[in-house]
């Protein structure tokens, strides 16, 4: 259950940091709505900031980021730097520590390096990487562990959605250009995970948040899995970094055992690598020097030995049953560590009928982790999960809806809640919203336990799972 700590000083100018990361009883939130912003979330702030609600379809008016940036493209990033500022700060650290929380993801856009926007047809706000850095090392200070995760990538990976950004129906991201932009990006952040002192609680880095699930629709993923695991494990070659399983090896030219970014540099023409991962390793390289003159990291990134001992990162992916109509399966890509994430929100439909019993009856017998299991998806987290329900639920249901889902989440590697907080406003009722979509409103409400590990009732699921198969645990 304790992080373990793994890092060992190699050299007088690298800190000893990093664990191996918990892979089992994650007690975790997401950071939703910080540096990836969804007016639904916080309705009255995105009105204050010069926002829109649109009635029905997001692409009609401002309601992403994007279209904000595009809007007002004077002011947008002062707009948000204090957005970023407010909305998850070192309070909400100490409070999620204070309850138990493990473990946090944090949803990211393409744009949070800033490089690899196309300003020539895409616009959004800037600066939100000094926000990521500094809510970092506050959760490195609090021992709470973090992924990143790439939630609205390049080109938008699912249509009609603010979570990606760009509210579209024109999905773009399933593209060699987009692919390519997203691989820089995972180069950028594997890098910055290992070097930049700030990242140090980052034990994983998930790749695509929320493909489309029908594959047919998704060309190429399944080759994307693969390079973005090799693009992870190139980097960590590069710094030394031991990564279990690998046949793969790369020596570093002791003419760049002082600058990592000659030594990427270097590394980029080996052909043990496909060209894709090649290519993306090149173009990090200007990147890194650029945030290494803006964040002063230039002595880390191109003066000093940069050889870890560090632990690998966790490659994450959603798991294989995400997708239909025969999808790729991420466990093919595997090098090293890796981990698989589901999402299970029933108050969207399709899950179970719209009543109490037959949600219990569902998440009671819930059979995801044992399908994934099945095709190598584990360990499993269950990466957004929350109260929401399609019915008007009582009280005494959120007791019982909170423990039974938390059982089921945590007979596989645990889970991590959507969202740690919502906006209390009077417009659209703010209570409601955070009464089953606020983790931080369900502890103080009592559904959720101040102990993440304890339940209200831990038999709970007794009288909803078929008597034949005995026990709540089988
Ligand atoms: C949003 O996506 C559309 C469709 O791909 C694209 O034309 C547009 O440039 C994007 N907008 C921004 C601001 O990124
Ligand atoms: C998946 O997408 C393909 C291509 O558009 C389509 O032919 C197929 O019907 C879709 N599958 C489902 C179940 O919607
Ligand atoms: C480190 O390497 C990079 C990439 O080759 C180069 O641009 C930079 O000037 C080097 N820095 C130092 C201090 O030598
Ligand atoms: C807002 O939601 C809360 C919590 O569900 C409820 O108690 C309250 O009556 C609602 N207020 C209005 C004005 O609908
Ligand atoms: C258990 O499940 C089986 C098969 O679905 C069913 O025939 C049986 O009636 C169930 N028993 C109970 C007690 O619900
Ligand atoms: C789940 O629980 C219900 C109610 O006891 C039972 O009928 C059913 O067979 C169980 N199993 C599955 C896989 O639904």
């Amino acid at each position: 259950m304790r992080h373990i700590l793994a890092g060992v000083v190699l050299s007088g100018t690298l800190a000893a940091r990093a664990w191996a990361g918990q892979l089992t009883n994650i007690h975790g939130v997401n950071l939703g709505s910080w540096l990836l912003l969804e007016p639904w979330m916080l309705p009255q702030e995105w009105l204050n900031m010069g926002g829109q609600s649109c009635a029905n379809d997001c692409s009609t008016c401002i309601s992403t980021e994007s279209s904000f940036a595009k809007a007002y493209p004077d002011t947008v990033d002062t707009t948000f730097a204090k957005h970023w500022d407010t909305w998850f700060t070192q309070d909400d650290v100490n409070t999620l520590k204070a309850a138990g929380i493990n473990t946090v993801r944090v949803p990211l856009g393409y744009w949070i390096v800033e490089a690899l926007v196309d300003r020539s047809h895409e616009s959004y706000p800037r600066g939100g990487l000094e926000y990521l850095r500094r809510g970092l090392g506050w959760l490195q200070d609090a021992g709470i562990q973090a992924i990143l995760d790439h939630h609205a990538l390049p080109g938008v990976q699912t249509a009609g959605q603010m979570f990606t950004g760009n509210c579209t129906s024109d999905v773009q991201f399933y593209t060699p250009y987009n692919y390519h932009r997203a691989l820089v990006w995972t180069a950028v952040m594997t890098a910055l995970s290992h070097l930049d002192p700030t990242f140090g609680s980052v034990f994983a880095i998930e790749a695509i948040n929320e493909p489309i699930m029908n594959a047919t629709l998704t060309p190429g993923y399944g080759n994307f899995q693969k390079n973005f695991v090799q693009v992870i494990r190139a980097v960590e070659l590069i710094l030394g970094i031991f990564v279990p399983s690998s046949s793969l090896s790369v020596s570093v030219s002791p003419s760049v055992s002082n600058n990592f970014t000659a030594a990427l540099s270097a590394t980029s023409s080996e052909s043990i690598f496909p060209v894709e991962v090649q290519t993306a390793l090149l173009e990090a390289v200007p990147i890194l020097l650029e945030i290494g003159i803006a964040f002063g990291l230039q002595t880390i990134f191109e003066a000093s030995p940069f050889i870890q001992s560090r632990p690998p990162l966790v490659t994450n992916f959603m798991d294989i049953n995400w997708q239909y109509d025969n999808p790729s399966n991420p466990a093919d890509a595997a090098i090293g560590p890796q981990a698989y994430d589901n999402h299970l929100y029933y108050s969207f439909g399709g899950v179970a009928a719209a009543d109490p019993k037959s949600y219990l009856i569902s998440i009671c017998n819930l059979t995801r982790i044992q399908a994934d299991a099945a095709v190598g998806n584990s360990p499993l987290w269950f990466g957004e999960w929350g109260l929401s329900t399609q019915f008007t639920a009582t009280d005494e249901f959120l007791y019982k809806w909170a423990d039974a889902q938390k059982l089921a989440y945590s007979k596989g590697a645990g889970w991590i809640y959507w969202n740690f907080k919502t906006e209390i406003s009077t417009l659209t009722n703010g209570s409601a919203l955070a009464r089953q979509w606020s983790y931080l409103e369900g502890l103080k409400l009592g559904f959720l336990t101040q102990d993440p590990a304890a339940y209200h009732d831990p038999d709970v699921c007794g009288p909803y799972i078929n008597s034949t198969t005995n026990s709540a645990s089988s």
